[in-house]
């Protein structure tokens, strides 16, 4: 596996597959890489011949309480298992490779009413930062597919809206969650979790679960149930920031009609904010 740290050694690298025509995939991280960030890895070796990886923990998706300088950053064991998983190429940029014109504005990706919604209420500014960043580096690495994770719906819903608007020329593969044996969806900000902290937290993923069976069995009063499931985890220890039934192709309030459902939470324990999701398909 190759290592390039700027945008000109990452063309140089690409340039000898580009002439010869081989796919090429992407999936860009923020490092600390954990078995969910090596399945995407492993997915897109399956679907192109070549496989970019970038870790970059991107400043601008950071609010200014949020944890940038806390972010794990593990460079040394994320090489060695992005070797073992047999990438091709690691791009591994610093913040004035990516943002050269340093303290300088510059231009931003926005998807309006996605961007605003669920996690966007309570993050604002972030989903500016993570289209932003995302368009950079997909024009970056002009892959022919990028993968992305269900665990982030939002973030996976959000560059699906982005690269239809923008008419980018790269197939979106969204890949499912990997879990702990517990259930607890794997994520770099569990390393801020108790062992004790770690075993509650699974409690997100039951209490979604429960939800979404609630909902295939034929219940309709979302907000009750939304409540119901808040009221669980606040009562397990949670500090809760939404639990909500939405349509999953743009994640609006369902009408009735809908029947491609999904359950998201955000849930705070502890030092960490837990995101999960679980899909719902009616009929
Ligand atoms: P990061 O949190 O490092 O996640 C990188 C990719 O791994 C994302 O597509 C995310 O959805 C996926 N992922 C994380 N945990 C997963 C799990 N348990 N199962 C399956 N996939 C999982 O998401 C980001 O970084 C950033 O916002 C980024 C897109 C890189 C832009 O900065």
């Amino acid at each position: 596996m190759k290592i390039v740290f700027t945008k000109t050694e990452l063309e140089a690298a690409m340039a000898p597959w580009r002439a010869a025509g081989e796919s090429i995939a992407f999936v860009p991280t923020m490092g600390n890489l954990h078995a969910g960030h090596l399945h995407l890895v492993d997915t897109a070796k399956i679907k192109a011949r070549r496989v970019v990886v970038s870790i970059f923990v991107n400043p601008t998706q950071f609010g200014p309480s949020e944890d940038l300088a806390a972010y794990p950053r593990t460079p040394e064991q994320d090489i060695e298992r992005l070797r073992a998983q047999q990438a091709d190429l690691l791009y591994l940029p610093d913040v004035a490779d990516v943002y050269p014109d340093d303290g300088q504005p510059t231009t931003v990706v926005e998807v309006p009413g996605l961007s605003e919604r669920l996690c966007g209420a309570f993050r604002p500014g972030h989903f500016r930062g993570v289209a932003t960043v995302v368009c950079k580096l997909l024009n970056r690495v002009r892959p022919d597919l990028a993968l992305f994770g269900e665990k982030d719906f939002q973030q996976l819903t959000l560059i699906r809206k982005m690269v239809r608007d923008l008419d980018m020329a790269v197939t979106i593969v969204g890949v499912p969650t990997v879990r702990e044996p517990s259930g607890l969806a794997m994520s770099s900000r569990n390393t801020y979790l108790s062992p004790e902290q770690k075993e509650r937290a699974a409690l997100i993923f039951r209490t979604l679960n429960q939800a979404a069976e609630a909902v295939r069995a034929g219940e309709r009063d979302y907000s009750r149930i939304e409540q119901e499931a808040s009221a669980a985890l606040e009562a397990g220890g949670f500090s809760v920031d939404y639990v909500s039934i939405r349509r999953q192709q743009d994640l609006a309030v369902p009408s009735a009609e809908d029947n491609a459902l999904v359950i998201l939470a955000a849930a705070h324990l502890g030092k960490a904010r837990l995101i999960d999701n679980v899909l719902i398909s009616l009929n």
